[in-house]
């Protein structure tokens, strides 16, 4: 196989308790690539992002990291390795301050804490400002981007970010998605699931689509935003 291929998913069959969610979902990223993971939702999008951030365990399937099977390690592990992940909800400390929060997401990785924080600072300006101030008191965009910030003081080799859009006015959700490409100027691989599908597709090198747990479509960003069928079903078009 390709050594450039990051992360390789093959098959993956999970889901809680009896119910099964993803019936054999398949995905790949490469070094440096920025993938999103799009669908309806109950799709099973947030599902195949927990099975491989290591928070549920695969019923049947590979999971690949770097050649390396990564079935059955542990979340911290994973964080050791490479793998970082921003939930969908509850992703930041509502009490604690900025600056807190950013030195916990800090504590796996102890070296460099206090300058990697200066690198956030300069990425994310807004949480220099409000370093002191709660985390509950920053708007929602500042938020979301407290918690990519806590995301990315891991340094991770891939970021997997679980609708980093959500809640957001369009025009804060343009600043994220710009974000999100400076971080794969940095390179950072980033699997980005969304429900904002067009502006998913813009940013995207590649994208898969999910539906009821299973594959639909893939492809480059561009190629998806100008297919008819993927254009009906998920376009609005
Ligand atoms: N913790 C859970 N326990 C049981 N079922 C769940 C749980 N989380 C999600 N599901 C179910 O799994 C399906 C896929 O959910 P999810 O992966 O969150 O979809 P998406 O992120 O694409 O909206 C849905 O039918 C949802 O109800
Ligand atoms: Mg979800």
């Amino acid at each position: 196989m390709n050594d450039r291929v990051l992360l390789d998913v093959e098959g993956l069959v999970v889901g809680y308790g009896e119910t099964e969610i993803l019936h054999g979902v398949s995905l790949r990223i490469a070094r440096q690539e920025l993938v999103a993971v799009v669908g309806p939702n109950g799709a099973g999008k947030s599902t195949l992002a927990k099975a491989v951030v290591g928070l549920l365990r695969p019923w049947s399937g590979s999971l690949r990291f770097g050649g390396q099977s990564i079935v059955g390690v542990a979340p911290e592990e994973l964080v050791r390795m490479g793998i970082a992940y921003l939930p969908q909800l509850d992703n930041v400390f509502q009490t604690m301050s900025v600056r807190e929060n950013l030195e916990l997401a800090g504590h796996l990785r102890r070296d460099r804490r206090d300058e990697r924080i200066e690198e956030m600072y300069r990425l994310f300006p807004d949480l220099e400002r409000f370093a002191r101030a709660p985390a509950q008191d920053l708007s929602g965009g500042q938020r979301q981007m407290l918690a990519l910030a806590r995301a990315v003081m891991l340094e991770p080799v891939l970021l997997l970010l679980d609708e980093p859009s959500a809640g957001l006015s369009p025009a804060l959700a343009d600043d994220l998605f710009e974000k999100v490409r400076e971080l794969k100027e940095l390179g950072v691989a980033l699997l980005v699931v969304e429900q904002n599908v067009e502006r998913a597709l813009q940013i995207a090198d590649r994208a898969y689509v999910l539906a009821a747990g299973a594959n639909r479509f893939e492809g480059s960003g561009s190629d998806l935003l100008a297919d008819k069928e993927m254009g009906r079903l998920y376009l609005g078009g």
